[in-house]
């Protein structure tokens, strides 16, 4: 398989200005005309008998814009609204794209296939005024148009939260507006087992069932103690499938193992190596009791396969692979016999001995495994594609091994993580992954040849419900990230024009309005930067629309309409506060934003670090670690820097010698996020920046008795640089979120007296 490409595109792909036409995803070429149809009840929807696609746009016309048009297969009427099929001519053309023209008289759709049509009439369905109207014009145009990649996808956990199937149609038909072709549905989990399924009943009867959950935030470790859960039958999973087919979205059913396996061994023990008794979970993260790899696990999980392979039509079965810790694995005497007696070197090669043995009976029915990107551990199965999530670097390994893959790096795609200031929005996992963050996301790596790129299938946004108990606050975690992912996986995103994206985002806000779908508003809110400056700190302000809105104060007081409007950055010279917010039409758009500022002698100065920052977490650069801002223990995802595995080695020249009696530094600390407290700090003093003198050594025990806000107080001493060295864990411990992996390092503020 490669990269389909219309060739038609690029015939027509010259002169043609951008408009405002609030599309999303952006088609990929459009070119406003003179002009406007009108589409009344006189207008005759041309199509052939039984087209799906016209009934939808019949369906769609009739709610939205109050018009009965019939589906008729030819036309006399001037007003008609033609949908063509036709036959590929050349296998080059692109199945997936679609022209759209519309004159005077008529709206044409061609396509080479159904789902072409199908996107062709999601544009048109775009350009409709949202409340209906009198008279219902559209512009004259012409839209030649085709998506960039193959996987355009969004996952849900139904595991940590049960949703009702008329929520999961509801889903796809929020991935059907943005053209999206793939529901990537996790159906079993450590908390619940979601599928009925026959040959093993207890999996549902007793599988689907917890007797409490998590409250609160995981680190609360608080549970209730109310029976929750739910399934689905294989009826209810039929009706979705054929609900999705019509849109044209592929349904990839997730089957989880050998990890996250609780729910499935709470109902059959006899998988696990120590044979049990196991509750279906109430917590989250990362459980010790996995299925055992002994030939009894592989005839079950073979059962469950089969009656999945018979329902779900998809090329890919997604078999999980992720997490699965080995501590059970390496004391049952089953799973050491599968060692010794495949000549394996250790419990890596047995977990992808248990992928591979799975990957060969999926292969003999016909169809493909996808994993989680732990699947290239121990050495990937032979036909697998990987679904890369720690990062984009699982992918590009598997690129290279000339595997395919489908990219949802935790930075970009994971849509569980904060949208907004966490004080400003629900409770969340963590992270801190905005629209404009989405916007910016490239699937195919810049590492990549051109060659390993072929195997970059496209990408998806990941949905996992620990904190999502609702339908609506699901629709809330995806709302508006999947619209800048759809225009992203239909290769049309451009980062440098971000607002017009916006502009046009905030038009389907009043689609989403009209159809009650609960989404953020974080898009609203105002975000600062610092940067240096001659004098200090130069503190700029954005919001949706740049600055324009935007109002300030600097004495504590909340900003109305008539406080000082923002115009140019602010100059911070003392400790201060800014507030401010977004208003339009004198109103209020956002919640007040606050920042303070406390300036010591090392604020604004020159700072060096031998080792860069994870571009993940790096906003600001080496300037976030002296720009007067102590990162907020609630937001890992601004104002601190992350690293991961590496040291933090920062020096910073105060210009001049200085007599300093005090350091201090914040690091941070949140292990079911994978961040880690450094094993030590260490703090140097220097006169000259080349020989530098140990001030102290800060131990973890000090760290964690204060909170992370480590403060070291010595003898005056006059130096011009100081030097601070920070050892992070380098893998985290068997039986932790994030297993095996380096920890992270979050650090901030560094500050001198
Ligand atoms: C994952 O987020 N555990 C794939
Ligand atoms: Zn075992």
């Amino acid at each position: 398989m490669c990269q389909r490409i219309l060739l038609f595109l690029f015939i027509f792909n010259m002169g043609w200005s951008q408009n405002t036409i609030p599309l999303i995803p952006q088609p990929q070429n459009i070119k406003i005309n003179d002009g406007r149809f009108v589409l009344s009840h006189n207008t005759v929807i041309q199509a052939t008998k039984n087209s799906f696609e016209a009934q939808y746009l019949q369906q769609i016309i009739q709610q939205q814009l109050d018009l009965e048009l019939d589906i008729l297969p030819s036309s006399k009427t001037l007003s008609t609204i033609k949908l063509i099929v036709h036959t590929p001519e050349t296998l080059n053309k692109n199945s997936e794209g679609y022209t759209l023209h519309i004159t005077k008289d008529q709206v044409v759709i061609e396509a080479y296939s159904s789902q072409g049509l199908f996107y062709g009439v999601q544009t048109l369905i775009q350009l409709f005024p949202i409340e209906k109207q009198a008279k219902v014009t559209l512009p004259c145009l012409t839209i030649l148009d085709a998506p960039k990649y193959l996987w355009r996808g969004m996952h849900l956990d139904v595991a940590r939260h049960f949703f009702p199937i008329q929520f999961i149609k509801k889903y796809i038909d929020y991935l059907a507006m943005y053209k999206m072709n793939t529901f990537h549905w996790h159906l079993t989990d450590d908390q619940g087992w979601r599928i009925e399924i026959k040959t093993h009943p207890k999996l549902a009867q007793i599988g689907a069932w917890r007797n409490g959950s998590m409250i609160g935030h995981y680190n609360e470790q608080k549970f209730d103690e109310n029976r929750y859960g739910g399934f689905y039958t294989q009826e209810e999973i039929k009706e979705v499938i054929a609900y999705a087919a019509q849109s044209h979205i592929t349904i990839v059913p997730e089957i989880e193992m050998p990890g996250h396996a609780q729910a499935a061994l709470a109902a059959y023990p006899e998988y696990s190596c120590t044979g049990g008794p196991f509750e279906v979970a109430k917590q989250w993260g990362v459980l010790e009791d996995v299925f055992c790899a002994k030939e009894e696990t592989f005839t079950f999980l073979e059962d469950i396969l089969n009656e999945v392979i018979a329902l779900f039509p998809s090329t890919y079965i997604h078999i999980g692979g992720d997490e699965c810790p080995k501590t059970r694995w390496k004391k049952c005497p089953n799973c050491q016999a599968v060692i010794q007696r495949e000549g394996l070197k250790d419990e890596h090669e047995l977990q992808s001995y248990f992928i591979q043995r799975i990957e060969k009976f999926v292969n003999s029915k016909g169809r493909k495994i996808i994993g989680w990107d732990e699947i290239l551990e121990g050495g990937l199965a032979p036909n697998a594609t990987v679904m890369s999530w720690r990062g984009t670097e699982g992918g590009i390994t598997a690129a290279k091994q000339k595997h395919f893959v489908v990219m949802t790096p935790g930075s970009h795609c994971y849509f569980d993580h904060y949208q907004g200031d966490q004080k400003n929005e629900p409770l969340a996992i963590g992270g801190y992954t905005t629209v404009e963050k989405v916007y910016s996301f490239n699937p195919t790596p810049t590492e990549l040849s051109t060659d390993e790129a072929q195997y970059i299938l496209g990408a998806q946004g990941n949905v996992w419900t620990e904190y999502m108990n609702s339908p609506k606050d699901v629709e809330y975690m995806i709302f508006p990230r999947i619209m800048a992912l759809s225009e992203v996986l239909w290769g049309t995103s451009d980062s440098k024009k971000y607002s017009f994206f916006q502009d046009r985002m905030r038009k389907q806000f009043l689609l989403l309005e009209k159809k009650e779908i609960n989404y953020s508003k974080a898009i609203f809110e105002v975000t600062g930067t610092a940067n240096p400056s001659e004098k200090g700190i130069l503190f700029a302000l954005q919001s949706v629309s740049s600055f324009k809105g935007i109002r300030y104060t600097t004495d504590m007081t909340n900003p109305k309409w008539t406080s000082t409007a923002y115009t140019t950055p602010i100059q911070i010279t003392q400790n201060q506060t800014v507030k401010a917010a977004y208003f339009e039409d004198g109103k209020p758009k956002s919640n007040v934003f606050e920042q303070s500022f406390h300036i010591n002698k090392a604020t604004g100065k020159k700072i060096a670090l031998v080792n860069p920052p994870h571009q993940n977490y790096n906003t600001g650069g080496s300037f976030a670690l002296v720009d007067g801002i102590s990162g907020n223990r609630s937001k890992f995802g601004r104002d601190w820097l992350g690293f991961l595995g590496k040291e933090v080695n920062a020096t910073i020249d105060f210009g001049k010698e200085e007599v300093i009696k005090e350091i201090t530094v914040s690091v941070l600390e949140s292990k079911g996020s994978w961040i880690y407290y450094p094993t030590q700090i260490s703090l140097l003093g220097s006169t000259n920046g080349q020989d530098f003198v140990v001030i102290q050594h800060v131990s973890l025990n000090e760290m964690v008795a204060a909170n992370g806000n480590v403060k070291v107080v010595f003898n005056p001493q006059k130096i011009q640089f100081i030097k601070i060295i920070a050892t992070p864990v380098e893998k985290i411990a068997e039986g932790m979120p994030g297993a095996g992996s380096p920890a992270w390092l979050f650090i901030d503020e560094i500050g001198a007296q």
